[in-house]
């Protein structure tokens, strides 16, 4: 698969089909993700793929209940708690599938590294026709002393990447995206803003900055 189509076409999807995904296909999934770079190529990840129903529902059941107790991500948004509060609402979407992506937290990049190979992860699914997205919702939680032991890891863990995984099932959306906010600084001082938030116009820095704006 063309990397353009790849990009374009992985959206996150929360709708799927109760199909098992194979080991074989998790651990292409996984050699897709070690192969994101890493800070001095520590590659510092570690994966738990859960695919045991009862553990999924309990992942779910206990962030929901975390975060409504606590709110502990600081989501004061209604609308949230609202869908939080509905029991039909699954945190993990009904995905037969939910890698989690850590590293020791004492390693300093461990959020970066993990965050790569995640994305490195989604690219490789979409390759293969499988829906994918983050869940940052159960990250909480399987922080906890019980969440990681859940997940085997040891406490010196940080979870990161919660992924859920699984054949895509229903209408996927299709994304949008915001002008990005680039400030260009190119010379003399001069620096030049575009994108959404960006000021009307910034005043060059020097008598030659207007010469060099793009
Ligand atoms: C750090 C992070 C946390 C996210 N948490 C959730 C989540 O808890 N539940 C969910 O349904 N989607 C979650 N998402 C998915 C985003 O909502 C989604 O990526 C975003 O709306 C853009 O859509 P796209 O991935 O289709 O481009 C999360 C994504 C990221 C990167």
């Amino acid at each position: 698969m063309e990397l353009w189509v790849a990009i374009m076409e992985r959206r996150a999807v929360r709708q799927f089909s109760q199909a098992a995904i194979s080991k074989e296909d998790l651990r292409t999934l996984i050699g897709a993700a070690i192969w994101a770079p890493s800070a001095m190529n520590r590659q510092p990840w570690r994966f738990a793929v859960v695919t045991d129903p009862l553990v999924l529902q309990a992942i779910e059941t206990k962030s929901k209940a975390r975060i409504l107790k606590s709110d502990p991500q600081g989501i004061r948004n209604p609308e949230i708690h609202k869908l939080l509060s509905d029991p039909e609402y699954h945190l993990l979407h009904g995905a037969p599938v939910l890698i989690a992506i850590g590293a020791p937290e004492r390693e300093k990049w461990c959020i970066e590294d993990s965050a790569m190979a995640a994305q490195n992860l989604m690219l490789k699914a979409t390759e293969f026709g499988l829906g994918t997205c983050w869940i940052g919702l159960v990250q909480d939680w399987l922080n906890t002393p019980e969440g990681l032991a859940v997940l085997r890891f040891p406490p010196s863990i940080k979870v990161v990447a919660p992924i859920i995984v699984g054949e895509p099932a229903g209408q996927i959306a299709g994304g949008s995206r915001k002008e990005p906010n680039i400030v260009w600084i190119v010379s003399e001082g001069s620096h030049f803003q575009e994108g959404h938030d960006a000021p009307k116009m910034e005043q060059p820095h020097t008598l030659f900055g207007e010469l060099i704006h793009p």
